[in-house]
């Protein structure tokens, strides 16, 4: 097979991490022998740097000229200052939507190995497998936002506007998602109180209908922050509005013992697909060799899985980042007694080292990521 994928590495670490991922996908393409050819464009605060804009016209033209695209990470306290129509997140939101990638896909997976690097206890983090499906083109985070003029300013709005095709086909792909996994949907509101909760909740019984065999639970989003923590493995298919899913999946990211661990897909209807991982660009951290690169090399396996089909590829790089933890490595996002620490580059050499070894491929995912 023959891929061009486009490589937006960002600001931060997502420039150390974006490595990791190509460094692996050149590995899964000897292996298995496929083609990937990468093509680098700014996105972001480098975007800013170089072009005055965070997504420039010519990233979007190889995005939509390549058959997915890789993301590392967006921001950075240069350009906090910004107004918000030019800050770096700016671009990363431009991106999902001017490609209409209105489906995320945020798996979380506790690594056996992991377990001790949560701080939630071993009995309630263990055997976690969930996916929050969030909404990712609409809700809070596009509705038009009032203009905050002058600084004495009282009053300011955000709008949270959804159509009715919009949650259609967030909860249709959320269906589709539970038959090929627990058969089991959680559908994340605040019902009791907002208006497009409601509107959400009634889509979300109707589509239920012509999926039968999926258990459907509605829960409010609090509450499904107090269970996440408490009851996690409750969990199989969590679909929710963008705002709450992007502070859900944080919340989530602490069942696997670090943000860092965390890969996503986000997916348009005919499966193009952006890949990047949950955490930001970790501006504290960037430069210093000291970022984890497994969420960015975990995006790239979701990517082969999601874009390409290529499944027994992609568990490869699940199968080799297993490995990876249960010998003992970590990065110092993972702190734990006995790990031995490495950096990102060291982490990504370990993982490719194993893709090339090329041990048989047990499943060990279940195939759900
Ligand atoms: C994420 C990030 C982004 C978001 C930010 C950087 C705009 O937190 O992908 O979860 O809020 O969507
Ligand atoms: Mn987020």
């Amino acid at each position: 097979m023959r891929k061009k994928i486009a490589v937006l590495p960002g600001d931060g670490v997502g420039r150390e991490i974006a490595k990791g991922a190509i460094a692996v996908l050149k590995a899964v393409g000897k292996r298995f022998g496929h083609e990937f050819s990468v093509e680098f464009a700014e996105i972001g605060g480098a975007a800013i740097d170089a072009h005055q804009t965070p997504l420039p016209e010519e990233t979007l033209k190889l995005c939509r000229n390549s058959d997915a695209v890789l993301l590392g990470a967006v921001g950075g306290p240069k350009w906090d200052q910004l107004p918000s129509h030019l800050r770096p997140e700016r671009g990363l939101l431009a991106i999902r939507k001017e490609l209409g990638l209105f489906a995320n896909l945020r798996p979380v997976i506790g690594f056996q190995s992991l377990l001790e690097s949560s701080p939630l206890k071993p009995e309630i983090a263990e055997n976690v497998n969930l996916m929050i499906v969030r909404e990712l083109t609409g809700g809070l985070y596009f509705g038009k936002p009032s203009e905050r003029r002058g600084e004495n300013q009282e009053v300011v709005v955000d709008t949270l506007l959804y159509t009715k095709a919009e949650i259609e086909r967030i909860v249709e792909k959320a269906f589709e998602l539970a038959m090929i996994r627990r058969r089991k949907l959680t559908s994340v509101d605040k019902a009791n109180v907002l208006e497009s909760s409601r509107m959400w909740r009634e889509i979300v019984n109707e589509k239920a209908k012509e999926f039968p065999q999926v258990e459907v639970q509605h829960m409010y989003v609090d509450a499904a922050a107090m269970k996440l923590v408490s009851h996690p493995r409750d969990f199989d298919v969590v679909v929710t509005e963008n705002l709450f899913g992007d502070i859900l999946s944080d919340e989530a990211s602490m069942i696997t013992g670090s943000l860092g661990m965390l890969p996503s897909a986000s997916l348009r209807s005919d499966g193009f697909g952006l890949y990047e991982p949950v955490h930001g660009s970790a501006p504290d951290i960037a430069g210093k060799n000291k970022a984890n690169p497994l969420a960015m090399i975990l995006s790239a396996a979701m990517m082969l899985k999601y874009s390409f089909d290529l499944r027994t590829e992609a568990e490869s790089i699940e199968q080799a980042v297993q490995e990876v933890l249960n010998a003992g490595y970590r990065t110092s996002d993972l702190q734990t007694a006995e790990g031995i620490t490495v950096g990102t580059d060291q982490m990504i050499e370990l993982v490719v080292q194993r893709i090339e070894e090329g041990s048989a491929i047990s499943s060990i995912m279940g195939a759900y990521m």
